[in-house]
Order: C-alpha cells, then structure tokens, then sequence
C-alpha cells in the first residue's frame, strides 16, 4: 500500500486526527457515486497500460474528502503518494527537489494548489506537460537551459476554488473532478462506519440525525459524532441515542437545519443588516464578522446548494427558506423578486 512520506508539516493537518478513520480503497469511499465510477475506470485503464494516471483536480467545500480520495488513488494505484500544499512551496527550487525525488508512477498530492505561487507554477507546467523539468543554468547572455527528465507521476491537485485556479494550470489536468455535498443518507453510512472505527454505540434515528445536521459534511459528521460520544459518556450510557443526539447537538449549537452558529450569523445579517439583500460578499462578511474567504470557501456553498440564500448579479439574497430557517416570513415582494432572478449567476 502506499507508502507515504510527508513534505511538508502543514499539510498534514487533518491527519493526526482523521487518518484511522479514512477509508483506504474507493470501496470503501461512501457516496459521490459517479466521480468513483469515473475514476475507478481511469485507474483501472492506467493500470492496464503500466503507465503513470493522468493528473486528477478535485475541487469542492472543505471537508468533502479530497485529501481521502487522494490516498485512495495512489492505494487503487499500488504506489506512494508525497504531499504538500501551495502555501508550503516557496521557491521554484522546493518543488523541482519534490518532483525530482519522485518515482515511477507515484502520487504527489499539492493541498490548496489555487495557492502556488506563480513562479512555482511555471516549473509545473512542463513537468506536467511532458514530464521534464527545465533548469537555467549561469545568468545573463551565457545562461543556457537544460531540461531535466522526470519521472511519470500523477498530480493530484485539491482545491476548494477551482476558478482561481490559472487557466494552464487548469488545462494540464486530464481528469477534473467536482466534490458535491453529501445526501442525508450517505452521511447516515458515514457515520456508522465512524462508530464503528470507534467502537462507539449509534442508534440508526440518531446516525440519521446526526447525517441530517452535518452540512452534507463528512468531516462535520465525523467531529459531531467525536463530541456526542463525550456527551453520551459524561450524562448517559455511552450510547449515542435519539435524545443524546438531539441534546448534544442543541449544546453544540447546530439547529435543527443543521446550520451553525456562523451560518446563522449570516442569514441573520442579511435579514437584520441588508433587508434581505442584495448584499455584496465583502459586505456580507463584514456584517456577520467573517473573513470574505470563509463565507465564500467554508459557509456560502451550503447556504447555496440548500436554497438559503441565492446569489444574483447585484449580490446575495435571503431566499424564503432562509427567512423560515430564522423563524422569520419573507416579505411578499422579495419572495417574488428573488425567486424569479435567482438563478442568473450562479
Ligand atoms: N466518502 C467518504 N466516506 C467515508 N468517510 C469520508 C468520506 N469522505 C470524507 N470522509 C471522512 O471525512 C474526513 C474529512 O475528509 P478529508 O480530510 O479527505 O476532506 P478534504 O476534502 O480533504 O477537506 P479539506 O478540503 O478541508 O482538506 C476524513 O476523516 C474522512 O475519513
Ligand atoms: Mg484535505
């Protein structure tokens, strides 16, 4: 299986906490059917040919499971996998001594790729490209240029904003693959399989609870599941029940929409602070006390994907559902108004 050396401290950061809990091969990856079918079908073909896999961008929330599908591919593949992330590449130099130190056929997951700097970038593209590294040797009218074979290695690239992503880093990746949410249901799997890594008792009403409230989010399932062992142990039985959940989860301040507290924020400024919208991101941000990144990266696209709020030309609106998940009513008016523009930019 893959035998894995870390690059960089930073990048594994999830990992301390996470790594026994994440499946290792793509059957045991839960949901997100059709980018397993498709991927399943390209590593079976690399196989095949012994040959390196095309280079794999993910994109999608935090949390979905791209660093986990990260180490599935170089598991599916028999070979290692080498991470690192954007911010922790400084120099063209760091990352021509990754790529050099490279095998055959090896994974290098780059965590965050939106944050390359752009010099590093351009060492990127040729090694991509054709598997070669171009080295300027001496300065001035003397300096010549010596390309530097590589080995073939598969680039797996993660990001959570593919459009930052610049458009030749973009086209030199053969397989581009969008996380989406997760469904209730396949959030109920995840969290059983959790317990069961765990040890840890789970009613199914109160998996599905959990799976319900978690922002179609494994990692949230996960860590909500984490601090309602706690809960059981400390005021029950050690078993995560219906009411142990329901309780848990109200002290951890996730509603029965399975908004938190940061989520509510800022359907609450935009309903109390902007009339409903439309409001700009940077204002948004301001006016819930977010930086405009993490609204846009971490809470946005679930407010999204759910129908809480809706985003058009002039900025975003609270949707009726937003104005219900607050216990407020929409106004008449905005309800027409948003919900005959609302798809406009998205
Ligand atoms: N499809 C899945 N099935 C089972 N568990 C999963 C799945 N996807 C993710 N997980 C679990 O969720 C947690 C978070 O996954 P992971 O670290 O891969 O997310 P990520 O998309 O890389 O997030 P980030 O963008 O923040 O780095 C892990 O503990 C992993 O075990
Ligand atoms: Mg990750």
């Amino acid at each position: 299986m893959g035998d894995e050396r870390i690059v960089s401290p930073e990048s594994h950061r999830h990992g301390e906490r996470d790594g026994h809990l994440r499946p290792q091969s793509l059957a045991d990856y839960i949901g997100q059917t059709s980018v397993k079918e498709r991927l399943d079908i390209f590593i079976q073909a690399a196989l095949a040919r012994h040959d390196a896999l095309d280079h794999v961008l993910l994109y999608g929330p935090p949390g979905l499971g791209k660093t986990t599908l990260a180490h599935i591919i170089a598991n599916e593949l028999g070979v290692g996998i080498r991470f690192t992330s954007g911010p922790a590449i400084d120099r063209p130099g760091d990352l021509a001594s990754i790529l050099t130190n490279l095998e055959d056929r090896e994974v290098l997951f780059i965590d965050e790729i939106h944050r390359l700097s752009r010099p590093v970038e351009e060492v990127l593209y040729p090694a991509m490209e054709d598997f070669a590294l171009d080295l300027v040797l001496g300065k001035g009218p003397g300096a010549r240029t010596v390309r530097l074979e590589l080995p073939h290695f598969t680039l797996v690239g993660a990001t959570t904003r593919a459009g930052m992503l610049t458009a030749p880093l973009r086209d030199r990746f053969g397989v581009i693959t969008h996380l989406d949410f997760y469904s209730p249901d396949d959030l109920t799997r995840i969290v059983e399989r959790t317990a069961s890594v765990l040890g840890l008792g789970v009613m199914p009403d109160a998996a599905y609870e959990v799976a319900k409230r978690s922002r179609g989010t494994p990692r949230i399932a996960n860590r909500l599941l984490r601090r309602l062992r706690d809960f059981a142990e400390v005021r029950g039985d050690g078993i995560v029940s219906l009411p142990v959940a329901s309780e848990g989860l109200a002290l951890l301040e996730v509603d029965p929409h399975g908004l938190d507290a940061v989520d509510r924020r800022i359907l609450q400024a935009m309903a109390d602070r902007y009339g409903g919208g439309p409001v700009g991101l940077e204002t948004l941000a301001a006016g819930a006390g977010e930086e405009p990144g993490t609204v846009e990266d971490v809470y946005e696209p679930f407010l999204l994907q759910q129908g809480y709020i809706q985003r058009t030309q002039r900025g975003r609106v609270l949707a009726t559902r937003g104005y219900q998940a607050l216990g407020l009513s929409a106004p008449a008016a905005q309800t027409t108004w948003t919900d005959s523009r609302s798809e406009e930019n998205l």
